[in-house]
């Protein structure tokens, strides 16, 4: 067992420099890659969290609440959320925290909270084009990747495919290797998951912002 806690979560040495490029990025193109975020042993953590038998998987749906159902000609990934129980899910939680705060301070925009779950695409599955949130009806506001596949090479597909909201273009490819974060602003990117040849892994997740009203809960809880 590789021994995370107490250890620093990134990779760099400071942080902060990669949260200001972090920041930059999301301001002039509304969505940042940044290689090798967590230390290896964090991302091999996170990724022995899969094989964790407290982790049951469930796959994936689409819609919320009553419109919730399992659509594997849309997505078949298996999932399971995040609650912080084991010291992988903690440190990473902890990390998606200084994050939140780090950007918030940059940028104001208001992040109030995360949810994440580990995914696990099974051989021959995908995600179709879609949108993590729609405009002005969600609390969803920026969506995180974190990858968790040693050595993927190209041939193994899986890759994020990020669009252009306006042309429908192709903006980037982005293929699924370990320690590799994606972040983009959730209203803007259509993107989809291309087929998996091999079983890949990551952690996908959303910072909030709180849109609670007097007569209405979002997110129900
Ligand atoms: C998602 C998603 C992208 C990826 O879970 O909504 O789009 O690369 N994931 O795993
Ligand atoms: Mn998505």
């Amino acid at each position: 067992m590789l021994d995370i806690v107490g250890a620093a979560p990134f990779a760099a040495d400071s942080p902060e420099q990669i949260f200001d490029v972090l920041a930059d990025a999301l301001v002039e193109r509304g969505y940042a890659v940044v290689n090798d975020f967590f230390t290896p042993e964090v991302t091999a953590a996170l990724r022995a969290e899969f094989d964790h038998p407290d982790c049951h998987f469930k796959t994936a749906g689409i819609g919320r609440q009553e419109e919730h159902a399992i659509a594997l000609d849309i997505r078949g990934d298996r999932i399971c959320w995040l609650e912080g129980g084991s010291a992988a899910a903690a440190t990473f939680l902890a990390a998606m925290e200084q994050l939140r705060l780090a950007l918030n301070r940059r940028l104001f925009m208001g992040l109030f909270d995360y949810e994440s779950h580990l995914a696990y695409y099974p051989v021959g599955t995908f995600y179709k084009k879609h949108v993590d949130a729609f405009k002005g009806d969600s609390n969803r506001v920026l969506s995180t990747v974190l990858y968790l596949n040693p050595s993927w090479s190209a041939g193994d597909g899986g890759e994020l495919v990020l669009y252009d909201e306006a042309t429908d273009e192709v903006i980037e490819q982005l293929s699924p290797k370990a320690g590799r974060l994606v972040v983009f602003l959730s209203e803007r990117f259509p993107h989809q998951v291309l087929p998996a040849k091999r079983k890949r892994y990551s952690v996908a997740g959303w910072y909030r912002i709180n849109s609670n009203t007097m007569d209405r809960v979002d997110p129900p809880t």
